[in-house]
């Protein structure tokens, strides 16, 4: 097991915080007996749980009859008799209501400029866009690849895919052309909705030039449109018959735009995400199920009210910007901060200063941020959270990897003032909303643990059979009932689904590829993958994935990768590379490492760059021929090598490697 948080100091961690008697008084879900009404009621009648929950938070165009199919599993069907239209469901569904003209989006971008806009306005912008793809003929059923910057018109593009049943596959805009290029393929898109340009810290970084090029290939004729919005007004090539202006797209377009009703399982959306093995994963979500985990997560989770002002930091190209900007908040009606850019420009105060200019009640970010602010607030007073006025925050969240005490405590003490709870939530991709946490209202707090199951949820620590492991006993992550919002299958992909996920030794369970363990009071405490994905800023990424990157240029011979604790993101990547010539050293070896790590960078994405690369003359390998990553993440964490390594062909190459930095 791999990542930040080591056994040790979580064991050693004690400290429970109980519930603020304030909160508790009026949340949701208010008090412990509350909660566990709510999972009894689960236990007792699990689908007249769900049925009852998707019946009172979901506006239906035909109403289901039929709650779980669970005739093929692991392919399970949520009120697959029912009817819906996700986008009514956030939008339309307020229209007539007080949230109509309320505030639905604050969005600063990347200069600070500010943009509101109203839920009727932006069903307004939504409904727009949607007739114009309407009368481009995008149809219900087709897919569109969406590379967008932080903006209202990225949540617009969404929203408008929704409402057509047009299944939208979010990619985020690190990610290079050729990333694009294979997810537009592996999804089959027919449209590509991005910009000329985003800005990160105040530069510009081109995004139409990445999709020109991922579209260059032979093999993405089925693209028809390319509509680009105007960010920065940067110069963009232009292929004529294809390439639009978002400003062309909408223009005399009404601002009414029926939306279509679709099954509950129609795929709403299908997100990429590392495995283990191979290329990424097209995790496929439902409409029905995955709207109502994302609005239960949002409510519950953050005991959501009419008068919060939420913030949720994550980029709309992961799931966490999915669930918590895109789709959880509209439904739920609340008002959100959306932000273009980064957390360090103008100056790494800049959290903190929108949340006291927009009054933000509840927000929502990553541990790789925390402790990248931690570090930059204890160099720099002038941008300590102290120096702002915090006083509106009533819950702070946490999500993308395990919290280590040390920074849950900064975290609670600096931006919480020690009285808001930090929700510390688990959940992945391919659960579409939170499956272990805290709730506000009832959960007393252990810093390092994500607490308790989220109402509804089954979840467990087995052993290699699936038997439940005894208390304070590690093992793995499993989540034995299928729920409303987990994923349904891996795009174009159904064997790799049950392969990836539902190991036969397990019973028949999801596997979530995580280790972890239950303290006596059931607390749950997350280690970290127990595959080959690594965890680098809260963003997934392959081992395989890395490697494939490097094997791909001319120079490399053979590549390993492995994680390595990092003290800001919470793992960093180490590469072990064997070159096609003589083992560099010197300046050489550093000339070829810069070119390596940017050669990954074009090939997946900066998120992607080794950190470290080490020159070897060849890997250590069993006789059979397996690379040992094991005894590698010891070499990367300059640790000694205890176990035996008589069994290697080479064990020599260890003190080898271990040498060359
Ligand atoms: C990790 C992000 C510990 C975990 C929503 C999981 C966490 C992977 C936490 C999913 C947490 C996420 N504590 N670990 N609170 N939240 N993880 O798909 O390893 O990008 O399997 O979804 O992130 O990452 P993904």
């Amino acid at each position: 097991m791999s990542g930040p948080t080591s056994i040790e100091s979580v064991l050693s961690e004690s400290r429970v915080f109980p519930v603020f008697p304030n909160l508790e008084r009026d949340a949701r879900i208010a008090g412990m007996a509350a909660y566990e009404e709510l999972c009894q009621k689960a236990e007792q009648d699990y689908p007249g749980y769900w049925a009852d929950l998707a019946r009172d938070r979901l506006v239906w165009t035909k109403p289901f009859t039929q709650v779980l199919d669970d005739s093929k599993p692991p392919f399970y069907k949520w009120f697959h008799d029912g009817e819906l239209n996700v986008s009514a469901n956030c939008l339309d569904k307020h229209l007539g209501t007080p949230t109509e003209h309320k505030t639905a989006l604050i969005f600063e971008a990347d200069g600070g400029e500010v943009t509101k806009v109203t839920f009727r306005e932006l069903y307004e912008q939504v409904c727009q866009f949607a007739n114009g793809l309407k009368a481009l003929g995008y149809k219900t059923g087709e897919r569109a690849l969406i590379y967008m910057p932080m903006s209202v018109q990225a949540i617009v593009a969404m929203q408008a895919c929704a409402r057509l049943g047009i299944t939208h596959s979010v990619v985020f805009g690190g990610f290079s052309a050729k990333s694009l290029h294979e997810r537009a393929v592996d999804v089959g898109a027919t449209l590509v909705i991005t910009a000329d340009e985003q800005r990160r810290g105040g530069r510009a970084i081109p995004l139409k030039n990445a999709v020109d090029e991922a579209l260059s290939a032979g093999d993405c004729q089925a693209v028809r449109h390319v509509i680009v919005y105007k960010r920065t007004g940067g110069p963009v090539a232009w292929h004529e018959g294809r390439d639009l202006w978002w400003e062309e797209v909408v223009k005399g377009q009404s601002a009414d735009c029926p939306a279509v009703s679709v099954n509950a399982e129609h795929p709403l959306f299908v997100l990429y995400t590392s495995g283990s093995t191979g290329k990424p994963k097209g995790v496929q979500h439902s409409s029905a199920g995955y709207l109502l985990g994302a609005i239960l997560s949002v409510q519950w989770t953050f005991d959501a009210k009419d008068s919060d002002v939420f913030w949720c930091t994550a980029d709309i190209g992961w799931v966490t910007g999915h669930t918590f900007i895109t789709y959880g908040p509209l439904a739920a009606g609340l008002t959100q901060v959306v932000f273009e850019g980064v957390p360090t420009y103008p100056d790494a105060g800049r959290f903190w200063n929108m949340i006291e200019r927009h009054g933000v009640t509840v927000f929502y970010t990553a541990p790789t941020a925390i402790r990248s602010l931690t570090k930059a607030a204890e160099a720099d007073e002038a941008i300590h959270p102290k120096q702002y006025n915090l006083d509106t925050l009533r819950i702070i969240g946490s999500v993308g990897e395990p919290i280590n005490p040390e920074a849950w405590m900064w975290y609670f003490k600096n931006v919480g003032r020690e009285r808001c709870p930090i929700v510390d939530t688990w959940w992945q991709t391919e659960t579409g909303g939170h499956v272990i946490t805290p709730l506000p209202g009832a959960t007393p707090l252990k810093p390092g643990s994500c607490g308790l199951p989220f109402p509804g949820m089954d979840v467990a620590i087995v052993d290699e059979v699936g038997e439940e492991a005894e208390r304070g006993n590690g093992g793995f992550l499993v989540i034995r009932k299928p729920w409303p919002n987990m994923i349904r299958t891996i795009w174009g992909d159904p064997d790799r689904f049950v392969k990836s996920y539902f190991p036969p030794e397990l019973k028949g369970y999801y596997l979530a590829g995580d280790g972890a363990q239950r303290d006596t009071d059931g607390y749950f405490w997350v280690m970290g993958r127990i595959d080959d994905v690594l965890n680098v800023s809260g963003h997934r990424l392959g081992t395989m994935e890395v490697e494939s990157a490097l094997v791909a240029h001319p120079l490399v011979a053979e590549a390993a990768v492995v994680g390595k604790p990092d003290p800001t993101t919470g793992e960093a990547i180490v590469a072990f590379v064997v070159l096609n010539g003589d083992l560099p050293a010197g300046a050489e070896a550093d000339k070829i490492a810069a070119e390596l790590r940017n050669w990954v960078g074009k090939e997946i994405g900066p998120i992607a760059k080794p950190r470290e690369i080490r020159f070897g003359e060849n890997l250590p390998k069993t006789r059979s021929g397996k690379i040992m990553r094991r005894l590698l993440r010891f070499v990367a964490n300059n640790e000694p090598i205890t176990q035996d390594v008589s069994t290697l062909e080479n064990p020599a190459i260890l003190d080898q490697l271990s040498e060359a930095h």
